[in-house]
């Protein structure tokens, strides 16, 4: 039996019924890292996989129906000289040159083009989420719809406190939208409703969520000029994926996603161009880490005393 192109294609046999799920991903993960190319960096373990390329390229190596949720923060394309505000300064918005803008019919073609890889690459029952602000989130969602998916929910994420608008022209920017949308609309994806419950005081959590910037100890390592906070991402894994999931980001910057789901045993494929970004997240892998081998020590530790304690 050819486990992998059984687990890859979707069909599970009654066979593989019987294989545990932790072994059926482990396997899937590790057929998938294997062909996309040589990666960039690769845990011992082997759960934490980073590539250094265009995701256009990379997202194409994947097999279909191999991943199963994915997060993208694509560029918004707002590098265009305007002015915000940082820790009380005026300072330039430019975040780099991957995020300066071409004009919206040539960001409307490049958001197609990695949406409809991240859909192929979805599992039928996967999920994309897809983070923006108003540059480029109403494309995004043109987009998204032009190829199918399923709309199963618009986040507004609330950034609790944003930077002041320095022109007074306007309202303070204090939101994004996140668009959470499953692969076609007979997916059935994967929701933990009772665990969203249970983390927002046993009432059913709204789509408004009030999460603050990423914390000083978030850039212990070095800083992503668009960070998403680890809060964010650790709500979307363990709203979307189970244990041992694969989950991939094609943008993934200082991979404030892979940290997420390492954190929670989920497997992850994070892509980007930039060689800064990619070591800014190995470093932040690291630390991760060692914070989880510090947990299981001490978790080891208090077993062993409680079953001394009971002799
Ligand atoms: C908005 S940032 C992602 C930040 C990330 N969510 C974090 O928490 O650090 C977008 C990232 O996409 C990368 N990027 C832009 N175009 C890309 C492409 N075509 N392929 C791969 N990476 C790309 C940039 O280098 C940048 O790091």
């Amino acid at each position: 039996m050819n486990l992998v192109n059984e687990t890859l294609g979707g069909f599970p046999t009654a066979e593989m019924a019987t294989i545990p799920y932790a072994t059926q991903k482990k396997q899937a993960f590790k057929h998938i890292r294997n062909i996309i190319s040589e990666p960039y960096f690769v845990d011992e373990k082997q759960k934490f996989t980073l590539f250094k390329g265009d995701c256009l390229d990379i997202l194409s190596r994947i097999p279909d129906n191999s991943i199963d949720m994915i997060f993208a923060d694509p560029p918004y394309f707002l590098s265009n000289g305007g002015m915000s505000c940082h820790a009380g300064k005026r300072v330039c918005v430019n975040k780099g040159d991957w995020d300066r803008s071409k004009g919206i019919d040539e960001t409307h073609k490049f958001n197609l083009e990695w949406l409809k890889r991240c859909q192929n690459v979805l599992t039928k029952n996967g999920t994309i989420w897809v983070s923006g602000t108003s540059h480029v989130i109403y494309s995004i969602g043109y987009a998204m719809q032009q190829l199918g998916f399923k709309i199963l929910n618009d986040i507004a994420w609330d950034k609790i406190n944003p930077p002041p608008n320095l022109s007074c022209r306007y309202f303070t920017h204090a939101t994004e939208t996140i668009i959470w949308a499953a692969k076609n609309k007979d997916s059935k994806h994967c929701f933990n409703y009772s665990l969203m419950r249970k983390m927002n005081n046993n009432k059913q959590m709204k789509s408004l969520w009030a999460i603050t910037a990423p914390k000083k100890e978030e850039k212990l390592f070095g800083k992503h000029p668009t960070q998403k906070p680890l809060a964010l991402l650790e709500r979307i894994i363990l709203a979307s994926t189970k244990e041992y999931d694969i989950v991939l980001d094609p943008f993934t910057g200082s991979s404030t996603t892979g940290i997420a789901a390492y954190k929670f045993d989920r497997h992850f494929i994070g892509v980007d161009r930039n060689e800064e970004y990619l070591s800014l997240s190995i470093k932040r892998f690291n630390s991760e880490q060692n914070a989880k081998r510090g947990k299981e020590e001490v978790r080891l530790a208090e077993n062993n005393i409680e079953k001394l304690i009971a002799v």
